[in-house]
């Protein structure tokens, strides 16, 4: 193949690689501008305000030449545009204001959901879909069940998020680097949410060999209510910096075909004991998306939170 031809398959290949986001607000903007740093989709943000994703897709383009990446941003409110999307983000809905629950925003943004799913599978039903939207898990399920998309096609982002706070109060506590820390958090992205101190470890250490009980239940209760600590901060939105963090470490796990292992919420058939319901659990991302669950072997205490946050849940999808 004369180098000409070769150049222009690898541009064409490269061309391929494309991801949308659902939604311009917070969250959405973050994400893209993160995805448009990481250099390696192109990248599609939508969403039904006139304006907004375009602005913001040409803002984030103007720092292209500075930080050096090479990949197309688009703005649109057109959903024609996301077609051929190898992941679509969806962070469109409603944030909470202080004093709300997560659940407080079940009835607006289901239907967000119902209308974004359907465009996704008018436009784009190749894409893996990673659902961003709360009340998370109750989303995720939603969401699967509009687009009837198989297992780990449809996933939600939650415990990576979750995680990451809690590894990052540990860190201030025992001084060390954020990157020293594997923390684990799995169950409901909400007050039920389950941190898993047994399956936490500073540098392979585990947690509770370096602090106190009290020490380490103070640091879970602030990771469970690490969101509404910023939403009350805000008093206008919800976080988006840590968010769209744990989107992008997905994506390019996904698009990279990493096999990384996060907690995420995923439809459960028979795993943890439990089914018909999304909840957040380890998972294996790769090119399929949410590949495998791994069960991790709980106490009977651990298992009783799981099931306890699983209950949350059901008690949101009732509601659908
Ligand atoms: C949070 C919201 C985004 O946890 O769920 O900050």
């Amino acid at each position: 193949m004369k180098r000409g031809a070769n150049i222009q398959r690898i541009v064409q290949e490269w061309e391929k690689i494309k991801v949308s986001v659902i939604g311009a607000g917070n969250v959405g903007a973050s994400t893209a501008q993160r995805l448009a740093e990481l250099d390696i989709a192109d990248v599609v943000m939508l969403d039904i305000v006139k304006g907004l994703p375009q602005g913001k897709a040409l803002d984030i383009s103007q720092a292209a030449p500075m930080l050096g990446y090479d990949v197309d941003i688009i703005g649109s409110n057109d959903y024609a545009d996301i077609a051929g999307s190898d992941i679509v983000v969806v962070t469109a809905g409603l944030a909470r204001k202080p004093g709300m629950d997560r659940n407080d925003l079940l009835g607006p943004n289901i239907k967000i959901i119902r209308d974004v799913c359907s465009n996704i599978m008018r436009y784009s039903p190749e894409a893996i879909i990673m659902i961003v939207t709360n009340p998370l898990d109750i989303m995720t399920y939603a969401a699967i069940r509009y687009t009837q998309l198989g297992k780990g096609r449809v996933f939600g982002m939650s415990g990576l998020l979750d995680s990451s706070r809690f590894a990052s109060f540990i860190a201030k506590e025992i001084n060390c680097s954020v990157r020293d820390i594997s923390a684990m958090v799995l169950g409901v992205h909400g007050d039920h949410m389950v941190p898993l101190p047994e399956y936490t470890t500073v540098s392979g250490i585990p947690l509770g060999d370096l602090l106190e009980k009290d020490t380490i239940d103070r640091m879970i209760s602030r990771t469970v209510n690490a969101g509404a600590e910023i939403v009350g901060h805000l008093k206008t939105g919800s976080a988006f910096y840590a968010p769209s963090a744990a989107i992008v470490k997905m994506v390019e796990a996904i698009l990279k075909d990493s096999k990384i292992i996060v907690p995420a919420s995923v439809q459960l058939n028979g795993e943890y004991g439990l089914e018909d319901l999304c909840l957040g659990v380890p998972v294996k991302l790769g090119k399929g998306g949410a590949e495998e669950i791994i069960e991790l072997e709980l106490t009977e205490e651990q298992m009783k939170a799981l099931h306890r946050s699983a209950d949350a849940v059901r008690m949101g999808i009732s509601g659908i």
